[in-house]
């Protein structure tokens, strides 16, 4: 296997230390003992990572990512955290651009980019997201959307930083929705997504980056999207609530 599948539950503005060690708890309990083909790992509230690693930390197939880092060192930033302080959470990950962050708080390409930067400096890997809207979808814009996010967002990178970094596919339609892309749409776009980064970075690269698919991933479509071959995992936010349905989504969609 090229690329190993990573499966990542993505919280949100979700639990708190205490329902984070309701949660890590319960999955100790299911994945204690096992391996797993495949990497996972957790991305829960900052103020929650302590807790996931004082519980999870020794797990030796769970890692930890944060959702969102400053695209600066330190300073006057009220409210920021920086790439550096997560290192000291025993944080392997870091998603960055997720559509919310876009959309919400007005993340543009260009700050994407310049976080991803950040994260890589200090060895964290980054889950870069990207993903169109339904009106960019059907006005024809996909295509143009994707590479401007792509090549915004991955610019400047070094070829180690790039297969450090794993792309989430997510199209914005489908994020908590409860509408899923088909597998062949989503397999499409994979294939698309991948295409740009052979062009930006060459063939080598494109095929050994991880692509993941994210938008209401549930344990009843994880085998047929994962089983598409440019689609390496997923991003997973609602369905990530429950450990049992995180994990369903892991053993369905895993090879
Ligand atoms: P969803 O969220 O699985 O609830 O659609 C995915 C995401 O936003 O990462």
């Amino acid at each position: 296997m090229i690329r190993k599948p990573i499966f990542a539950a993505n919280w949100k503005m979700n639990k708190g230390p205490s329902e984070t060690e309701d949660f890590a708890k319960s999955l100790l309990s299911k994945v204690q003992n096992r391996t797993f083909p495949c990497d996972i790992v957790i991305a829960p509230p900052f103020v929650s990572l302590t807790k996931a690693a004082e519980i999870l930390g020794n797990v030796s197939s769970i890692t930890l990512a944060a959702q969102n880092c400053s695209q600066f060192d330190s300073g006057a930033y009220t409210g920021e955290i920086s790439a550096m302080m997560l290192k000291e959470f025993f944080i392997h990950y870091v998603i960055i651009g997720h559509s919310e962050r876009r959309s919400i708080f007005g993340e543009t390409d260009e700050v994407i980019n310049a976080k991803i930067r950040k994260a890589r400096e200090v060895n964290l890997k980054p889950i870069f997201c990207i993903g169109e809207t339904l009106e960019e979808r059907e006005g024809g814009r996909l295509e143009k959307v994707l590479r401007t996010q792509v090549s915004e967002g991955l610019k400047g990178l070094s070829e180690r930083d790039l297969l450090d970094t794993v792309i989430a596919y997510e199209p914005v339609w489908a994020i908590g929705t409860g509408v899923t892309a088909t597998a062949e749409q989503a397999q499409d776009t994979h294939a698309f997504v991948r295409s740009l980064v052979a062009e930006q970075f060459g063939a080598d690269s494109a095929a050994k980056i991880r692509i993941q698919y994210g938008g209401s991933v549930k344990p009843g479509n994880a085998a047929e999207l994962m089983a598409c071959p440019d689609i390496d995992g997923a991003l997973i936010g609602g369905a990530s609530l429950e450990p049992q349905s995180f994990l369903d989504i892991i053993e369905k969609g895993a090879p």
